[in-house]
């Protein structure tokens, strides 16, 4: 195949979060965050591990930047940890905080690396939690204080933000499922942390841009393409109800559509919605949710297939039996034809000014061999075919302006704990001596020459 070339301003990256990384969980005068609560709970992790060391990057982000300028990357996705710079969420700021994100923003931009800072990765200060967490509109509020303090302090010389990341995990997946922080097991909560998620979302657009001027803002979301095996009319009502709640819960407020009424009614007749309605939505909350944004990030692994619920149940399940392709460690289809599909998808139907893929990769254990290196060839792979498909997403109009790889390396992967290793570079917990893998090398070399073969 000849080679495909990227555009001359196209960035390439890879992206880590704050308390998957950053360890020091109780250093300079930093609070305590649901995730160090939920991890230090027996039960919750599968491992039984935490974050409270991580991969050491507080102390070790001399080295990590070091290593991303060796290989080549031009930008840096990394999150804030809210309880360093408040650590009771709201109130006293914690200068210490503030400083160890303005050296690794001056670091960054010293080698040359572009940094896209996430505000909220999950690690929402227990102190907020104590007050009702994000189900309360009380978070959202708080969450606009804190983005005031951090562009304030950072918003001179970081022009990329990102304000929250994948908010159906932090809304549905935290407080709907349970499996991650909190681990609440209720809809209504969870819809009500949505809520809140993308309100806070759309103040603090203009609060970012008052700070930061020229700046660029957008918002990260968990996308999925959703298939199903047999096209039954009963299949492909799940298939839209799932839509719903994955991608059009998010994307239609975002994109100034309100929640989609589908599945305000599925909810409500369901039994969902205790009051019948959305009774947390206020008078012109979908406008602030609608606030322009100038890129949408968008987080890509795998597809989803899905059947109706054989027991009759209102939303669908899923259908392990259609899901035949190969999996990652995580358990994940690898499907990147799901990546083009989804990237036409966003750009015919929703528009997004720019569209940046601020995570995409793959979970493979492959440890050093005994040459002392670490052959991840399944990773390499994934991310050729990707990065294929991104391409070819491109060449029919798709506004991709860049690719962040997730991860730089190994970390906490939240309730699986150190069970699954993302990074293009090896970490080793023990000593946290990190290994550059063959994809690293790989990725490298296109990003050098800017484009795939
Ligand atoms: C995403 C998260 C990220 C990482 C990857 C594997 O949902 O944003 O922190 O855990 O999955």
């Amino acid at each position: 195949m000849s080679k495909l070339h990227f555009p001359e301003k196209f960035l390439w990256g890879s992206a880590t979060s704050s308390y998957q990384i950053e360890g020091a969980w109780q250093e300079d005068g930093k609070g305590e965050s649901i995730w160090d609560r939920f991890a230090h709970t027996p039960g919750k992790i599968i491992d039984g591990s935490n974050g409270d060391v991580a991969c050491d990057h507080y102390h070790r982000w001399r080295d990590d930047i070091a290593l991303m300028k060796e290989l080549g990357l031009q930008a840096y996705r990394f999150s804030i940890a809210w309880p360093r710079i408040l650590p009771q969420g709201v109130g006293v700021v914690n200068q210490k905080g503030i400083d160890f994100y303005s050296r690794l923003v001056d670091g960054l931009l010293e080698a040359g690396i572009t940094p896209f800072v996430t505000l909220y990765h999950w690690d929402l200060p227990q102190a907020i939690q104590d007050r009702g967490g994000w189900p309360n509109r009380f978070a959202a509020e708080a969450f606009i204080e804190y983005t005031d303090v951090v562009t304030r302090a950072l918003g001179d010389r970081v022009k990329h933000w990102i304000t929250h990341n994948e908010p159906w995990c932090a809304g549905l997946l935290s407080h709907q499922i349970g499996e991650h922080a909190p681990g609440w097991q209720d809809w209504y909560a969870g819809l009500a942390a949505s809520h809140h998620l993308l309100l806070s979302h759309g103040w603090a657009v203009p609060v970012i841009h008052r700070n930061s001027s020229d700046a660029e803002v957008g918002i990260t979301l968990n996308l999925y393409p959703i298939t199903t095996g047999e096209r039954t009319s009963e299949n492909l009502t799940a298939v839209r109800l799932y839509d719903g709640y994955f991608n059009r819960w998010f994307l239609d407020p975002v994109y100034g559509r309100r929640y989609p009424a589908d599945m305000v009614e599925a909810y409500r007749k369901a039994g969902l919605l205790p009051a019948g309605e959305l009774d947390f939505v206020v008078e012109g909350d979908f406008e602030a949710m609608a606030a322009y944004t100038d890129f949408l990030g968008v987080n890509y692994y795998s597809r989803s297939v899905v059947k109706a619920d054989p027991k009759g149940g209102p939303f669908p399940v899923g259908d392990e039996e259609n899901a035949t392709l190969e999996r990652t460690d995580m358990g994940w289809e690898v499907y990147p034809q799901g990546l083009y599909e989804l990237l036409c998808r966003l750009h015919f139907e929703y528009q997004p000014a720019k569209i940046y893929i601020t995570e995409n990769g793959a979970s493979y254990a492959d440890a050093p061999g005994v040459d002392g290196k670490v052959h991840d060839t399944r990773r390499r792979d994934y991310l050729r075919g990707h990065f294929i498909k991104a391409h070819e997403a491109m060449a029919v109009g798709v506004p991709l302006a860049g690719y962040f790889v997730w991860s730089l390396m190994d970390n906490f992967e939240w309730a699986r704990g150190y069970t699954q290793r993302f990074g293009i570079v090896w970490v080793d917990y023990e000593t946290q001596v990190r290994i550059p893998k063959e994809s690293a090398r790989w990725l490298q070399q296109v990003i050098a020459q800017n484009a795939v073969e």
